[in-house]
């Protein structure tokens, strides 16, 4: 009825798509997710589930992170974080292979389960037997008194607000902004990162929100580049270190929406396989912020251009290499490697809702796809 239709514009806040209006939520949501909690004025993250079992945690012999989907996704971000951070060896799993081949799991290993519903069957079948054994589980929940939530030994909430929008995009940042708190905390209270790298990533953290913001600011470039490869068949996404599950997440979220085939890869990776698709018809995504691996990505981009591969690449701010290399730019302001998931993953988010709007497809309502898979 007339009043359905007025009612969902309302709930849509002035945007065409509920993917579009969470996507540009972002700065308010990631904001949300750390206040009172992040404080660098005084050194301090205030995070009571971790607070009250952080000698579970930081004596923690082991980590395995068990979720599905984009939150998989933001596991494998926490691998690098918690390994760096903290010297924990962590292990990422998908929730319905970990359930299923009988895992060993041993005293002092503790699950970190990650789930924007709380009510992922695979997720939440998978942490019910694991605490049968005795492990510890922590969850990282976005929907407030959630089956996961409540089956959790502790926790902390992302605090994304409800995510309508079938692709997850708000709830993926606030799983990154809890996450990486999570890492700090538990690598300052294990002493195993100096003060000062504490100090600093607190406060680049603090400065996500405005920096997500400038992203937003202007999207027209984006939308060009979507108009451009929105017919492309196939799209390969690449990333190293931190921005390698950045790419898994753009290649997914582009699949999604899109229904363009597309793989992710980490770059150094593709010499053994997808670089035989490379031609002159294929897009390739290169995620190439300023990071520790950027000479070696540098290299990569050559390797595609040198096959005459189209190459798309999410730079840094004031970078001047890899645009000059790119056939396509889009940039993100500059941020610590730790940190820069949470940037770089905004222009996929984008690409990708503005290849599927360009395509005419249902973005928030893929099909076949559902919110929350509460099936095994
Ligand atoms: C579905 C959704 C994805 C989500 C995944 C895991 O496939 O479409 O967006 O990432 O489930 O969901 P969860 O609620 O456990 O994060």
């Amino acid at each position: 009825t007339k009043l359905d239709l007025e009612l969902a514009a309302i709930e849509k806040g002035g945007y065409e798509h509920f993917m579009l209006k969470e996507i540009h939520e972002q700065p308010d949501t990631i904001f949300d997710c750390l206040r009172g909690r992040l404080l660098p004025q005084s050194g301090q993250i205030i995070m009571s589930g971790v607070d009250n079992h952080i000698d579970a945690l930081k004596n923690a012999q082991r980590i395995i992170i068990v979720a599905c989907g984009t939150s998989w996704h933001a596991g494998l971000v926490a691998e690098y974080q918690i390994e760096e951070l903290c010297r924990i060896p962590v292990e990422v799993e998908y929730a319905s292979e970990f359930r299923y081949r009988n895992p060993v799991i041993n005293e002092g290993d503790v699950i970190i389960a990650i789930s924007q519903s709380g009510e992922t069957a695979d997720t939440l079948v998978a942490l019910e037997s694991a605490k049968e054994k005795g492990a510890f589980i922590f969850g990282v929940v976005n929907a407030v008194g959630s089956s996961i939530a409540r089956l959790s030994n502790a926790g902390a909430y992302t605090h994304a607000g409800p995510e309508i929008g079938v692709a997850s995009t708000k709830a993926f940042t606030g799983q990154l902004a809890v996450l990486t708190m999570m890492a700090l905390k538990i690598g300052y209270a294990k002493g195993t990162i100096s003060e000062a790298r504490y100090m600093q990533l607190m406060h680049e953290l603090q400065a996500v929100p405005e920096k997500v913001k400038e992203i937003l600011a202007d999207t027209s470039v984006i939308q060009n580049i979507a108009a451009k490869y929105k017919d492309a068949h196939d799209f390969l996404f690449l990333g190293r270190g931190y921005n390698f599950p950045v790419a898994l997440e753009g290649a997914l979220k582009l699949k999604e929406i899109s229904y363009i085939h597309a793989e992710g890869y980490p770059a150094a990776e593709m010499k053994h396989g997808p670089i035989a698709l490379v031609d002159d018809q294929l897009p390739v995504v290169f995620v190439a912020t300023k990071d520790s691996y950027y000479e070696k990505i540098v290299s990569n981009v050559q390797e595609i251009k040198a096959r005459k591969g189209k190459v798309i690449a999410v730079a840094t701010a004031a970078d001047d290499v890899i645009p000059g290399m790119a056939d396509d730019v889009m940039f993100v302001p500059d941020a610590d490697e730790v940190i820069a998931p949470l940037l770089s993953t905004i222009p996929l988010q984008l690409l990708s809702y503005y290849v599927g709007l360009a395509k005419g497809l249902d973005v928030d309502k893929p099909r076949n796809l559902a919110k929350s898979v509460t099936v095994e």
